[in-house]
């Protein structure tokens, strides 16, 4: 089945949020330092392009996780793969997500976080899909709310591709 990819949203709408993004996290967090946790893979582009925007001190670190249960349907209890180098206490944290899906898996990261003593933890997120949530969790910035469709690019792929593309599109199959 050949597929293509439809645009949803244009590198320059993903540009321009994530510079808001930014100004806005500096502005909530000014006189702070701020301390990204980037869950990869999906959330590097994204936490790359924010960092560059936010104007307060700012240090990052990486965990990947992956999720028990089937390919399609995350069980949102997740393992560690890859986890950070960095220690959390005391630090304001901010969790940067491509995408939040279901919500499993960020509430249970967030669990294992929270008891990492951080000073604060808030969750940043590219894109959301309400109509999936199933766990209830607090997003305190979001980039773009979008309907349940699959999407790739920045960060997200499709089978481990389209990871590079600049914008967000549409997986379609003719
Ligand atoms: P959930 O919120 O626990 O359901 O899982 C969210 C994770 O599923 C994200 O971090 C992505 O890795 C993946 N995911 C959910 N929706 C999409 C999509 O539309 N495209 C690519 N990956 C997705
Ligand atoms: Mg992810």
């Amino acid at each position: 089945m050949a597929e293509h990819i439809r645009v949803l949203l244009s590198e320059e709408e993903v540009d321009n949020r994530i510079k808001e993004i930014g100004e806005q996290i500096s502005k909530d967090y000014a006189g702070k330092a701020v301390h990204l946790v980037c869950v990869l893979k999906g959330g590097s582009f994204f936490m790359c392009e924010l960092a560059k925007r936010i104007t307060i001190p700012v240090s990052f670190d990486f965990m990947s996780v992956s999720s028990y249960g089937s390919e399609t349907k995350s069980s949102g209890v997740v393992k560690i793969v890859k986890d950070l180098d960095e220690p959390l206490k005391d630090k304001e944290v901010i969790v940067v997500e491509d995408i939040v899906d279901s919500g499993r898996t960020l509430s249970y990261l967030l669990e294992i976080l929270q008891n990492r003593g951080p000073k604060s933890i808030g969750i940043c997120t590219l894109l959301d899909k309400p109509e999936r949530r199933v766990t209830d969790v607090k997003v305190d910035y979001t980039g773009f709310e979008i309907p349940d469709e699959f999407v790739v690019g920045y960060g997200l792929d499709y089978d481990q591709k389209y990871r590079n593309l600049p914008y967000i599109g549409v997986v379609e199959f003719d």
